[in-house]
C-alpha cells in the first residue's frame, strides 16, 4: 500500500480562505483582528515560526504587532510586554513564542496573558475549559490536526488513537480532544511517552498514530500496522551539507518506508505545519467576533 498524502498546505489553504472572508465581515463591522507577539531572544526556529505567523496574519488580512526582547530579557520586562497587550483593544490575540531562554519564567508569563486574548489555549483557565470539553480557544497544533482528520474523511469515533509525546502543547491536549464525546473525537486513546515500555505493542495497535516526541525516526515502518493511519508533528532540522542553508527538516517518522505502509500519512514540511498557524489566524478571528456579541 502506498499511502494518501493528507496535504496540510491545501487544508490550510482552504481553511484560510474562510478566515479571510470572516476577516473582511468583522471590517465592514469596523473591527481589525489584532495579534500581539512576543519573541524573547533569537533562537533561528523561533525567529522563522514567527516571521511565519506574521506573513500569514498579513496575508489574511489581520493586523499583527510584534515585540523582540534580548535574551537576557528580566520577568518584569516580559511581563509589561504582555500587559500592554492585554491592555490594548486593537490586540485580540496575544501569542508568546516558547520555548522562553529561561524556561523557569514560562509558567508566569503564560499565567500573565488575559485569558480572553489567549490564541495559544495555554492559560490554565482554557486548558481547564478544553479539558471539560467548554467553549474556549483550542491548542493551535492539536485544533489544526483535528481538522486535517475531520476534512480528509478520517473518522476518529471508536478508532485506537496512539499519541507519542506527552507535552503540553501538543501530545495532552490533543489526546484530551480525542477523547472526548464530540465531532471530532470520540476514540480510544492512548499516550506513550519516554518512559513507555516496548512502545511498538502499544503503536502497532493504532488505527491513527500520531508522532509528537521531538525526534527524527521515532516511528519506523514496523512499529505500526499496514493501512494505519500517520500523523507526523515532528519538526527537527537536521544538518544537511547539500542544503544551502546547512539544514533540512525532518519530521518524527520516516516518512519513505511508512508511506508504503500507511493507508494516510502527513509529509514534513506541508503536513501539520501550516495548519497550526492557520489555527492561530482562527483563534484570532475569533477572539475578535467575540467583541462583537459582547458588545
Ligand atoms: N512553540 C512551539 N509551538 C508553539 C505554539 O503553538 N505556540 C507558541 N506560543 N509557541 C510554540
Amino acid at each position: 500500500m502506498t499511502a494518501r498524502i493528507l496535504d496540510g498546505n491545501q487544508i490550510a489553504r482552504e481553511m484560510r480562505g474562510e478566515i479571510r472572508q470572516r476577516v473582511e465581515t468583522l471590517k465592514e463591522r469596523g473591527v481589525v483582528p489584532g495579534l500581539g507577539v512576543l519573541l524573547v531572544g533569537d533562537d533561528p526556529a523561533s525567529r522563522s515560526y514567527v516571521t511565519a505567523k506574521e506573513r500569514a496574519c498579513e496575508q489574511a488580512g489581520i493586523y499583527s504587532s510584534e515585540i523582540r526582547l534580548s535574551a537576557d530579557a528580566t520577568l518584569a520586562e516580559i511581563l509589561a510586554v504582555v500587559n500592554d497587550f492585554n491592555r490594548d483593544a486593537r490586540i485580540h490575540g496575544i501569542l508568546v513564542q516558547l520555548p522562553l531562554p529561561d524556561g523557569k519564567m514560562e509558567q508566569t508569563v503564560l499565567e500573565a496573558i488575559d485569558p480572553a486574548k489567549d490564541v495559544d489555549g495555554f492559560h490554565p483557565v482554557n486548558v481547564g475549559k478544553m479539558m471539560l470539553g467548554l467553549p474556549t480557544f483550542l491548542p493551535c497544533t492539536p485544533h489544526g490536526i483535528l481538522h486535517i482528520l475531520k476534512r480528509s474523511g478520517i473518522e476518529t469515533s471508536g478508532r485506537h488513537v496512539v499519541v507519542v509525546g506527552r507535552s503540553n502543547i501538543v501530545g495532552r491536549p490533543l489526546a484530551n480532544m480525542l477523547s472526548q464525546k464530540s465531532a471530532f473525537g470520540d476514540a480510544t486513546v492512548t499516550i506513550c511517552h519516554t518512559r513507555t515500555r516496548n512502545l511498538s505493542d502499544f503503536t502497532r495497535s493504532a488505527d491513527i498514530l500520531i508522532a509528537a516526541a521531538g525526534r527524527p525516526n521515532t516511528i519506523t515502518s514496523d512499529m505500526l500496522r499496514e493501512g494505519a493511519v500517520v500523523i507526523d508533528v515532528g519538526v527537527n532540522r537536521v544538518e544537511d551539507a547539500t542544503r544551502e542553508r546547512g539544514y533540512r527538516l525532518t519530521g518524527d517518522v520516516d516518512f519513505e518506508a511508512v508511506k508504503e505502509k500507511a493507508s494516510a500519512i502527513t509529509p514534513v514540511p506541508g503536513g501539520v505545519g501550516p495548519m497550526t498557524i492557520t489555527m492561530l489566524l482562527y483563534n484570532t478571528v475569533e477572539s475578535a467576533e467575540r467583541t462583537l456579541v459582547e458588545t
